[in-house]
């Protein structure tokens, strides 16, 4: 910790508008590695929460992936536990210059990461501080907001735009006032709404001198919106997280990643050693890269069943919000407790309420056969 815990960091700490409080907090979780965030064992974060569940339930949610990591990564995964006695690290490598090369991106601009929360909470620690806020859509995914509360960052939650297809109010998210980090989620969890590219081209361009943009690509895949690494190639005052486990079906083998500028990088990293990865999900992480058809079949799968379950809900004159991603909300028009308590009974476990949304639920894209019995359930417990 001495190391890299020196002066001229301690300095740039109290520059940033640390109070020795919340300072010692910094130090105390550099010294015990990212796994000391104390946010990261909150059994409420976000999608990371588990139930129990008997073994036959539907698990819709948590936003996981239900077709698992595809046959090519499971034998790439396989043929790497024999070697699991070695310490081939070298394997990360191998994951970053793929990424890099489809990324368009030199290789000291792609680190990757067990999974992409690690570097999304690093970037909070990083470059948000009592005096420079974390800037988030409401709502939104809540990790972020998690984190900076932890060093009394202040967290600005900003509406999104009902009239825009609830895309992010960029203007407002670039006007809060010395905002260390704006987080923008796209497609957005929960909401699995849209924010065009000319308005996140807008905010990279027109943000204040000294923030941050954090474009949380996760659910990316599943839409068709473009992803953002030219602007990382353009050496923006940009990061970007991707994470593999979502269209790649990979959330407990954990494998993510965060794209930008090495200075931008080197920041996240002085929260934890993220060289030392398991080599089973390089592998599977890796193996899935490769494959072209991949994604856009997983893409029109989950379209498919979402827009089959949008049928249904039309149908049945449920109110929801059209979503391009593997989650949506629902306006169940009562608390919203209830649904949930009366799904779990029929064994349909779905996701939880915003508070800015009251009476929304949100629902995870399941299998075609989750799905039904999502419908059945849905329709007697609204019943
Ligand atoms: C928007 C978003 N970002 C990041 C994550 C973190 O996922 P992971 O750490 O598995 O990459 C999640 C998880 O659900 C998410 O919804």
């Amino acid at each position: 910790m001495q190391s890299v815990f020196n002066r001229d960091l301690k300095r740039e700490f109290v520059n940033r508008g640390f109070s020795r409080r919340s300072f010692g907090r910094i130090a105390a979780m550099m010294g015990g590695g990212v796994a000391a965030m104390p946010f990261f064992n909150e059994p409420a974060l976000a999608q990371l929460s588990r139930v129990e569940a008997p073994p036959d339930a539907v698990m819709i949610n948590s936003n996981e992936n239900p077709m698992g990591p595809c046959p090519e990564a499971r034998e790439a995964c396989a043929g790497m536990i024999p070697m699991g006695g070695r310490y081939l690290f070298g394997e990360a490598d191998k994951v970053r210059n793929i990424l890099a090369e489809q990324e368009g991106l030199p290789r000291d601009h792609v680190q990757i990461f067990p999974g992409s929360s690690a570097p999304l909470h690093q970037a909070v620690l990083a470059f948000t501080s009592p005096t420079k806020p974390f800037v988030v859509a409401d709502p939104g995914y809540e990790a972020g907001g998690r984190a900076a509360g932890y060093i009394h960052a202040k967290v600005v939650s900003v509406p999104l735009l009902k009239d825009k297809g609830y895309a992010h109010d960029v203007k407002t998210m670039a006007a809060v006032e010395n905002a260390g980090l704006i987080y923008i989620c796209n497609p957005n969890n929960p909401t699995g709404t849209l924010t065009p590219k000319e308005d996140i081209d807008w905010l990279i361009n027109n943000k204040p001198k000294g923030t941050i943009i954090m474009i949380d690509e996760a659910y990316t895949h599943i839409s068709h919106a473009e992803f953002m690494s030219p602007v990382v190639a353009a050496d923006k005052d940009v990061v970007i997280l991707r994470t593999f486990s979502k269209i790649y079906g990979m959330a407990g083998l954990r494998a993510g990643a965060a794209l930008a500028r090495p200075d931008l990088l080197q920041k996240l990293s002085i929260f934890s050693h993220t060289s030392m990865l398991p080599i089973t999900a390089m592998a599977a992480a890796g193996a899935s890269l490769k494959l072209k058809d991949l994604v856009p079949m997983r893409r029109k799968t989950i379209g498919d069943i979402r827009q089959d379950t949008f049928n249904y809900l039309e149908r049945k004159r449920f109110s929801y919000v059209p979503s391009v991603s593997n989650c949506f909300m629902v306006d169940v028009k009562r608390n919203p407790q209830d649904v949930i308590a009366g799904l779990r009974q029929e064994k349909v476990y779905i996701g939880r309420v915003w508070p800015s949304w009251p009476t929304h639920v949100r629902v995870t894209v399941g299998t075609k056969d989750e799905m039904l019995k999502f419908q059945a359930a849905f329709s007697k417990v609204m019943a």
